[in-house]
């Protein structure tokens, strides 16, 4: 019996540990399709998961990419005149079509709101910029791996207070911090550990 309780364990623990040495060893995953791992992080979103906490990584994914709806403000523009700020490099999904994140542009802010154009009294002189606006700033990790440059605690705190944390007598405007301060800090660490995740882009706007 108990030769039989052993066997039957060991039948369950083998296949646990072969998947779970499969995901903790792959180190830069490809994501040509929604895949089991993570199964919420956009097709060709690429993702190194060497050393991040892959529960983490993946409710992070899940937050960011099926709720937050981060990538619609902190998508860096296109060069193109105007600027386009699709976040999908093909398909559009309001016309029915199969649309794709555009992987380059992924999260890597620039985007400009409210900025407003003046045209001075005296007409001669060319319009001018009268207030530059709020820049969604870049959030994938910086050279030393940071998100948005910010250490964990940074990126929670802003999260929850809005407070800028290049400028602490300033408040963040536009980004809906007033929404997300509700979620748990557990959520606001799986959002950074996912970000984490993200490869540096670095000039980020194409
Ligand atoms: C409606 C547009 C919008 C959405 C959606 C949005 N943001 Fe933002 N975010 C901004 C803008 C604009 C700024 C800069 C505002 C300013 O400086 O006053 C910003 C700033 C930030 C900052 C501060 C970075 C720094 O270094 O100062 C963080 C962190 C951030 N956003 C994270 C997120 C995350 C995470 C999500 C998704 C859960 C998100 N944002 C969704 C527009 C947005």
């Amino acid at each position: 019996m108990l030769n039989k309780l052993i066997n039957f364990s060991c039948q369950l623990i083998i296949p646990v540990i072969a998947i779970g040495s499969l995901s903790f060893s792959a180190t830069v995953m490809a994501n040509n399709g929604w895949n089991p791992v993570i199964p919420y992080n956009p097709p060709g979103v690429v993702l190194n998961l060497k050393k991040k906490n892959i529960g983490l990584v993946r409710t992070g994914s899940y937050l960011v990419n099926a709720i937050g709806n981060c990538n619609s403000c902190h998508v860096a523009p296109t060069k193109t005149t105007p600027p386009s700020s699709s976040v999908y490099s093909s398909g559009d999904p309001f016309k029915g079509e199969v649309a794709v994140i555009d992987f380059a542009r992924y999260l890597g802010g620039g985007r400009i709101f409210g900025a407003i154009a003046a045209k001075p009294a005296t007409a001669t002189t060319p319009e001018v910029i009268a207030f530059k606006g709020y820049t969604a700033d870049n959030l994938r990790p910086d050279i030393s791996g940071k998100p948005a440059g910010l250490t964990k605690d940074e990126f929670i705190n802003v999260m929850r207070t809005g407070k800028d944390p290049h400028d602490a007598t300033r408040i963040i405007q536009v980004m809906p911090w007033p929404v997300y301060q509700n979620l748990s800090t557990t959520d606001l660490k799986a959002m950074y550990e996912y970000f984490r995740a993200l490869p540096t882009a670095s000039p980020l706007t194409p």
